[in-house]
């Protein structure tokens, strides 16, 4: 039998792993500059956590979970998003005590039962960043300048910023029963899973993946028409801020986003080369979650990266760092193998990156493959430079050689290599 990985699930060889780690270190620089805190959470909840908190109606918790069942029976599962993890997590370990003002990322994998295709996995990572205790539109505004700033960070251009709002338990509902009675006169043309959502939960019709409810939806009415005063005026303080930081976005009423708990703001930073996975990031607010998850009545907005979409766009348009060894140790013979080994522990002790042959080879065998390491200079060592306590070192570039002293070779090098 050969093994190979699940379907939906991916192996990140070391090829790519470059992009991974440029993104998440910049993310990581920024986040900080921004006063967000890195927090890890296990990938393991209670099911009943993401029922609550993301809704039993939306695909992500109809369809999507990898659950699975303790040996009491418990429901667990595999985290398929991380900010009703990190809700958790703030309500269980009180950290608005702290500071009434939490700021929280976290990086890692989620798990969804999807439909794998171009961009979409069943395993996929997610860079996600929660900002809590502010109701304020400026506070919305530092979470999408941040989200912003993080692709332009990482050289991106041609993004469209999608925003919408989704109004309060004030206004909503006034927009849920005409959205109903809209879809009620289409019933006949929408899937069946839709025409149990027009009934209840009509908002969830938006999210839905069949052509012919994104085609009724296309005439449904805008939520924006039925926004209270208050929602109204958060929103377009919102829309200043970004006109004021000179971000241009699109305003997209249809932009409901998948789960229950949005509040208010929603966005999506979308790209026109993925096809239809055409988010790279999405959040907005969730004012009530922390309460509905047994928390106190805190505030909160954030957003989620999808790190998968964004490293195949830079692995587009950037090519891959090629790393090479700094130096490579040719040793000719036992003796030199056995010195040589010591010196090489040493070097990569202080951070330089060294090469030596595993199998006895002689010096153009050795030459040959510190050439195609790409390795920048080579030491080389035999017995005869053993007993003149003298090695060579030469560049590969300029062929150059000059003669080192092996009694403080470890010093020697790592003042050449300063
Ligand atoms: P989301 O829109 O479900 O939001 O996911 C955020 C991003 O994760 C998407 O824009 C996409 O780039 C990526 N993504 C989602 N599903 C997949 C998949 N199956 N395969 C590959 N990438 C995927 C959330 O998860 C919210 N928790 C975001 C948030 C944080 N809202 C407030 N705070």
């Amino acid at each position: 039998m050969e093994f190979t990985t699940i379907k939906g699930f991916k192996d990140i060889l070391p090829d790519e792993v470059g992009s991974w780690q440029r993104l998440e270190s910049t993310a990581r620089r920024l986040f900080e500059a921004f006063g967000f805190f890195e927090i890890k959470t296990p990938l393991l909840e209670r099911t009943e956590l993401f029922s609550r908190g993301i809704g039993r109606e939306t695909d992500i918790v109809s369809k999507e979970m990898y659950t699975l069942k303790d040996s009491k029976g418990n429901g667990m599962t595999l985290r398929p998003e991380a900010t009703a993890s990190v809700v958790r997590a703030y309500i269980q370990n009180r950290l608005y005590q702290k500071n009434p003002i939490q700021k929280l990322f976290t990086v890692g994998p989620m798990f969804r039962h999807e439909r794998p295709q171009k961009g979409r996995f069943r395993q996929f990572h997610q860079i996600n960043a929660e900002l809590f205790g502010d109701t304020g539109p400026r506070s919305d505004a530092d979470i999408i300048v941040m989200a912003m700033c993080l692709f332009d960070s990482i050289g991106f251009s041609g993004l469209s910023l999608n925003i919408n709002s989704l109004g309060c338990q004030q206004c909503r509902p006034r927009f849920k029963s005409e959205l109903k009675d809209f879809l009620l006169g289409k019933i006949a043309s929408l899937c069946v899973d839709c025409r149990r959502r027009s009934e209840t939960n009509p908002l969830r019709v938006f999210d839905c993946k069949v052509g012919a409810c994104n085609r009724i939806v296309a005439d449904a009415p805008s939520i924006l028409g039925f926004l209270c005063d208050e929602c109204r005026n958060h929103f377009e303080s919102l829309k200043d801020y970004l006109n004021g930081s000179g971000i241009p976005f699109v305003l997209n009423h249809k932009l409901v986003r998948g789960l229950d708990y949005y509040t208010r703001t929603t966005f999506e930073i979308q790209t026109d080369r993925l096809g239809a996975q055409n988010a790279v990031a999405g959040g907005g607010r969730y004012d009530g979650l922390v309460k509905l998850l047994g928390g106190p009545d805190h505030p909160a907005i954030g957003f989620a990266v999808g790190v998968e979409r964004v490293v195949s766009l830079m692995a587009e348009e950037f090519s891959p760092e090629v790393k090479c060894p700094d130096l490579y140790i040719a040793a000719l013979g036992e003796n030199a193998e056995r010195e040589s080994f010591q010196w090489v522990t040493d070097l990569r002790k202080y951070g330089l990156w060294v090469e030596m042959d595993y199998g006895s080879k002689g010096l153009k065998a050795l030459m040959k493959k510190a050439g195609r390491l790409g390795a920048k200079k080579v030491l080389i060592v035999g017995d005869d430079e053993l007993s003149s306590g003298k090695g060579v070192i030469r560049d590969m570039k300029t062929k150059a050689q000059v003669e080192v002293g092996l009694e403080n070779i470890v010093t020697n090098l790592r003042k050449y290599f300063k």
